[in-house]
């Protein structure tokens, strides 16, 4: 690889030909819109999702291969990082993964088993990508894992507040692996969506899009595409020296203060 910086090929490295990688959470929305990102710059997909007529679907349409798995399940995972050794051989590249399920409700209205659910679909499927792909990764010479975290990890949101602690757990741990994994060439960051509006579980109301563009500094919601373009930058080689990192992808609005603003200084 050339050291010359003038006479680098940026577009070539943002390409992903003959790369394998695995899609967790393929569904309408945010998966989808990774999967044809990835596909478009030559990406070989192993598309999965707990609905196995989503997995197909998102498979038949990206041009990948299907797999129906918990992404909260140790033996379901396990399962699915063998076949995307067997599948991709020495070219396996890479993790995404897109499951995050809010369930909310105030912090003091869920019960243990809510409780421990919400951890479990937002923190756990992160720590089974780490240790089931990373090793896997490392062994080939490096890769690249993203997960989608959430605003909700950095400021408070009423009503997903447990939520918020299971991506702020997931940012915590992207910085811990890009440490550990950081010798074996495996990268680790969290693309950090703001309000994504997409085919997700809880629709957003005519009312509330109009909140939403009001607070934002963009004023604008984001589209799953938004998310795609920086997952697809991060898996790239562009990305080569990114490791550690949440990427906050909300219009601007995580900067942004809630207080009044301050009085413009009188003469
Ligand atoms: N939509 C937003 O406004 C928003 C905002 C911030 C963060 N996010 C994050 O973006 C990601 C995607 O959000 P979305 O709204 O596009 O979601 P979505 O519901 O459209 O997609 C999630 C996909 O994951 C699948 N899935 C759910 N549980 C699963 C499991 N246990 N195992 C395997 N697959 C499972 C679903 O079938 C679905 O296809 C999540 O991590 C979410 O936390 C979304």
């Amino acid at each position: 690889m050339s050291n010359d910086a003038a006479t680098i090929d940026y577009l070539a490295r943002q390409q992903l030909t003959g790369r394998g990688f695995v899609v967790l959470g393929v569904g309408a929305g945010i998966g989808s819109a990774v999967c044809a990102a990835l596909s478009q710059a030559g990406a070989k997909l192993l598309c999965v999702d707990s609905k196995k007529e989503v997995a197909e679907a998102a498979a038949a349409r990206f041009g990948g291969i299907a797999a129906a798995a918990n992404v909260t399940d140790r033996a379901d995972m396990e399962a699915v990082f063998a076949q995307a050794e067997r599948q991709f051989g020495g070219s396996f590249a890479g993790v995404v993964n897109v499951v995050g399920v809010p369930m909310p409700g105030a912090i003091a209205a869920l019960d243990d088993e809510q409780t421990q659910r919400q951890l479990d679909l937002t923190l756990r499927p992160a720590i089974l990508v780490t240790q089931l792909a990373a090793p896997r990764l490392a062994a080939r010479g490096g890769g690249s894992v993203v997960f989608v975290g959430s605003l909700a990890a950095e400021v408070s949101t009423l009503n997903i507040a447990l939520y918020g602690v299971g991506k702020a757990a997931v940012n915590k741990l992207a910085a811990a692996a890009a440490h550990e994994f950081g010798p074996g060439k495996v990268r680790f960051n969290v693309v950090s969506p703001g309000r994504i509006v997409s085919s997700g579980v809880v629709p957003i109301s005519p009312e509330t899009l109009a909140r939403i563009e009001q607070a934002v500094p963009l004023r604008r919601a984001g589209t799953p595409a938004d998310i795609a373009g920086v997952v697809l930058f991060l898996l790239s080689d562009l990305a080569g020296y990114v490791t550690g990192t949440v990427i906050p992808v909300d219009g601007g609005v995580g900067r942004i203060s809630a207080l009044p603003e301050s009085a413009p200084r009188s003469k």
